[in-house]
C-alpha cells in the first residue's frame, strides 16, 4: 500500500500526542497516523538559517520528519505573510491585511526550502497530503523538482469571497500554484464556491459541473470534506474528566449557577471583544439573570509578536476589567476569564458541566469546540450550543441557536434563550446535533480527502 505523507506548517511533539494537551490537527488525522506514516514540517524552533536537512524522529510506527526556520524567514514567512497577509485576508478582514513584497518572495523561498527538504524523503508512490494556508506553494515546488506523485491540499481556514481574494497582488500565481494539486478540500461548500469563483474571476478558468479545474493540461478536483472529531472518545473523556478533582472544584465553585464557555485561541478572528460586549449586553438586559450565569472565557496567547494580537489582549483586559467592575457583587463574579491553555482533558469536562457552549467566531474554517462541546454532554440534561453562522461548523449543526456575531443583541438574546430552553427541547437539539458531529467525524475527513487522492472520488 503506498504510503502517507503529510506535510504541515505545525508538526505535533510525538510526546505530546498521546497526552493530555494533544490537539489541533492530530485530532483530525488521527485515523491517518498509521504506522508508516511519514509528517513533515517546521519543528517551531528557530535557527541562524532555515535548516535543509531534516530530523527525524520514529515514534508509534510513524516518522516525524522536521526542518527549524531561520529568524529572518520566521518573521517573514510566518508572521509576516501567512499571519500578517493570508490570514486576515482569508478570514475575509481586509482592513487587517498588510501586505509586504518582500514578505511574500520569503513566502515562496520557505516553501521552496519545504519542498527542497521533503524531496530526499519521498518514494515514488507516496500520498503527499499537504494543510493550510502556510504552504500554498510547496506543490508547485515539488512539481519544478519532478514530483509527479498525487498530491492533494486541505485548506483548514475559508477561502474569502472572490472579490476579497483578488486584493492579493499575488492573487493568480497563488493560484496557479496551488492548481498544482490533484485534490484540493475545503470544509464547506461556501469555501469551495469562492475558490471556484476566484480561480474563475483571477485565471478565467471555469470549472466543470463536478468541480474539476484544468490549468496548462493538468486536472485539479475541488472536494468538500469538513473535518470532525472522535465523538465517542470524547464523550468518554468529558466523563472522565468530570470526575477530576478540579471539575468538581469548578463546580463547587459556580454554587449552583449556570456555567458559560468559551474556548478559543486569543485570535482576533474569533470575536472575543463582541462575544464580550454581548455578555455585557445580556447581563444589562436581562438583570433576573445576574448572579444565576458564570462565564469562563479560556483564551490561550497565540502569535504575541503580531501587533494586532497584542492589542486584542490589551483590548480584553480592558472590557474583562469593565465588566467584572460594574457587574460584580462581593459574591459572585460575571466573567471569569484565562489566557492559558488549560488541557483538552480537562476541558472535556467543564464543557459537560456548561449550560452554554458559546462559539461566535467572527470567521471560522470550521471550530472544532464547537462539535468538542456537542459531544461532551451528558443526553439527559445537556447543555445548548451557541454558534457563529459564520463559523463552517454551522453549515452542519443547524440545530444550535445560530447567531449573527456582529449582532451583539442577537448574541445576548440568543444567550437568554438558551438559559431559558426547556429540557426536552435542549434534549431534541442535542440528540440532533451529537447525531451530526458522530457521522462528521474525523475518520470520515480522512476516509474522503483519501480516497479523493487516490482518485476514488
Ligand atoms: C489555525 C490554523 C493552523 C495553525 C493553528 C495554530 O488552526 O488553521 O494552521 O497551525 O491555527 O496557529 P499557529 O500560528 O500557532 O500555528
Amino acid at each position: 500500500m503506498a504510503r502517507l505523507v503529510i506535510v504541515s506548517n505545525r508538526v505535533p511533539d510525538p510526546a505530546e500526542l498521546a497526552g493530555p494537551r494533544a490537539g489541533g490537527l492530530a485530532v483530525g488525522l488521527a485515523d491517518a497516523l498509521t504506522p508508516g506514516t511519514l509528517w513533515f514540517g517546521w519543528s517551531g524552533s528557530r535557527a541562524k538559517q532555515t535548516t535543509s536537512e531534516p530530523v527525524c524522529v520514529e515514534s508509534g510506527g510513524l516518522t516525524y520528519a522536521t526542518i527549524d526556520l531561520g529568524d529572518a524567514d520566521y518573521r517573514a514567512f510566518y508572521l509576516g505573510f501567512s499571519n500578517g497577509t493570508l490570514w486576515p485576508l482569508f478570514h475575509m478582514m481586509p482592513s487587517f491585511t498588510a501586505f509586504d513584497r518582500a514578505e511574500y518572495a520569503v513566502y515562496r523561498v520557505v516553501n521552496h526550502a519545504f519542498a527542497a527538504a521533503l524531496l530526499p524523503l519521498l518514494r515514488p508512490d507516496d500520498l503527499i497530503w499537504i494543510h493550510d494556508y502556510q504552504l500554498l506553494g510547496v506543490a508547485a515546488a515539488l512539481r519544478a523538482q519532478g514530483v509527479t506523485n498525487r498530491i492533494g491540499f486541505f485548506l483548514h481556514i475559508p477561502f474569502p469571497a472572490p472579490a476579497l481574494y483578488e486584493i492579493l497582488p499575488p492573487a493568480a500565481e497563488l493560484l496557479a500554484g496551488m492548481l498544482a494539486q490533484d485534490v484540493i478540500g475545503f470544509h464547506t461548500e461556501r469555501d469551495r464556491a469562492h475558490f471556484l469563483g476566484a480561480v474563475n474571476a483571477v485565471l478565467g478558468i471555469g470549472a466543470t459541473a463536478d468541480s474539476t479545474i484544468t490549468h496548462e493540461g493538468h486536472v485539479t478536483q475541488a472536494i468538500v470534506t469538513p473535518i470532525g472529531i472522535d465523538a465517542d472518545a470524547f464523550t468518554a473523556q468529558a466523563i472522565r474528566a468530570s470526575r477530576r478533582v478540579a471539575t468538581k472544584r469548578m463546580i463547587d465553585s459556580l454554587a449552583g449557577r449556570a456555567l458559560m464557555i468559551g474556548v478559543d485561541r486569543l485570535d482576533y478572528t474569533k470575536g472575543l471583544p463582541a462575544r464580550f460586549d454581548a455578555y455585557s449586553r445580556f447581563l444589562s438586559n436581562y438583570p433576573e439573570h445576574r448572579r444565576h450565569i458564570s462565564f469562563l472565557q479560556v483564551a490561550a496567547p497565540s502569535r504575541e509578536e503580531v501587533d494586532r494580537y497584542r492589542a486584542l489582549r490589551e483590548e480584553l483586559d480592558h472590557k474583562t476589567g469593565a465588566i467584572n467592575g460594574a457587574y460584580s457583587d462581593f459574591d459572585w463574579v460575571p466573567l471569569r476569564y484565562m489566557t492559558r491553555t488549560v488541557s483538552r482533558a480537562l476541558i472535556a469536562g467543564f464543557y459537560r458541566t456548561a449550560r452554554i457552549g458559546l462559539v461566535t467566531p467572527l470567521r471560522d474554517g470550521m471550530n472544532l469546540v464547537a462539535k468538542e462541546y456537542v459531544a461532551a454532554q451528558n443526553p439527559a440534561d445537556p447543555g445548548v450550543l451557541v454558534l457563529s453562522r459564520f463559523a463552517g461548523a454551522a453549515a452542519g449543526l443547524p440545530e444550535a441557536l445560530l447567531v449573527n456575531p456582529f449582532d451583539i443583541d442577537a448574541v445576548a438574546e440568543a444567550i437568554n434563550a438558551a438559559l431559558v430552553m426547556p429540557l426536552e427541547e435542549r434534549q431534541s437539539r442535542h440528540v440532533a446535533l451529537l447525531g451530526r458531529v458522530r457521522a462528521e467525524s474525523a475518520s470520515a475527513y480522512c476516509q474522503a480527502f483519501t480516497a479523493a487522492l487516490w482518485g476514488e472520488h
